[in-house]
């Protein structure tokens, strides 16, 4: 990997990399930030589903709420403007259990982490890596391979991230999503998703939000909008035309060499020794 760009672009904040995209003052101010009671939070890693996750949860309301960008993305000024808004706050991150501002721990904020197969994850990241400015060139998959598994990658080590909000799994404010499930059977997710946030939603509407969230739809809807850069659910990039590449499952395959996967299973079933799930 060439390291042009990471110096410029990136800082550590307690050991996890950000980008200068989330201003270090920000991440040091997170636990003042004031949470309500109806804050809804869509937690993830990078590149497991949060754009389709978000699409899906802002269709469920009729009521009028307001999707904002990353809490952890902006400066220091972020904090008021979340405050300002009137209307309720679909609120997406990336950060880590440990991370997370205490006061939406306290108030009990219902928080839907999803989760993605890690290979599949590392490949997607990698393809946002090559692509988006905001962060470090990355010279071949290999290199890029190697980062992800010693967690010297955006949001840092994706063990961590998924073991430190795996400990709250049977919070009964934390919903656990896996995007293979949703490939699988999205109006059943759906589904869950609406009985977790306590919505009444009729299963013929369920359907017509899963015909508008698939993958081409979402798509497509994105190349004809201007997006708004202040107002992205990503806080790598203002451009979601990066964000929808193919949508699949297993497309780790087309990435990793036999001895790749051996090694990824290997620090794999190493790491997530403890995890239960
Ligand atoms: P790929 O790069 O494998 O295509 P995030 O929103 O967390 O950044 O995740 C982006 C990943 O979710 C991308 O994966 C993207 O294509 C996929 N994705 C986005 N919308 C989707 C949808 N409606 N259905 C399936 N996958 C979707």
């Amino acid at each position: 990997m060439s390291n042009s760009g990471e110096a410029e672009l990136i800082h550590v904040f307690k050991g996890i990399r950000f980008t200068i995209r989330s201003s270090p003052e920000l991440l040091k101010h997170l636990d003042t930030f004031d949470a309500r009671e109806d804050d809804v939070l869509l937690v993830s890693y990078p590149k497991s589903g949060t754009h389709w996750l978000a699409g899906i949860v802002t269709k469920l309301y009729n009521t009028q709420v307001t999707l904002t960008s990353p809490i952890e993305f902006g400066d220091i000024s972020k904090l008021e403007e979340l405050n300002k808004l009137s209307s309720k706050r679909i609120i997406p991150t990336h950060l880590d259990y440990n991370m997370l501002p205490s006061n939406f721990k306290n108030k009990k904020c219902k928080m839907i982490y999803i989760s993605r197969n890690p290979k599949d994850t590392a490949v997607s990241m990698y393809h946002y890596y090559r692509d988006n400015p905001n962060l470090p060139t990355i010279d071949t998959w290999t290199a890029f391979f190697d980062l992800f598994l010693k967690g010297d990658v955006v949001c840092g080590s994706w063990f961590d991230h998924f073991l430190s909000w795996e400990e709250h799994k049977n919070d009964k404010n934390i919903l656990f999503l896996f995007y293979e499930d949703m490939k699988k059977d999205l109006p059943k997710i759906v589904k869950e998703i609406t009985l977790f946030l306590g919505l009444n939603i009729s299963d013929n509407d369920i359907q017509d939000i899963c015909k508008k969230s698939s993958f081409s739809e979402m798509k497509s809807n994105t190349e004809k909008e201007n997006s708004d850069p202040n107002h992205t659910v990503c806080a790598l990039t203002s451009n979601r035309k990066l964000v929808f590449r193919k949508g699949a499952v297993g497309d780790w395959k087309n990435h990793f060499t036999p001895k790749q996967n051996r090694r990824f299973e290997e620090i794999f079933n190493e790491k997530m020794k403890l995890s239960k799930m």
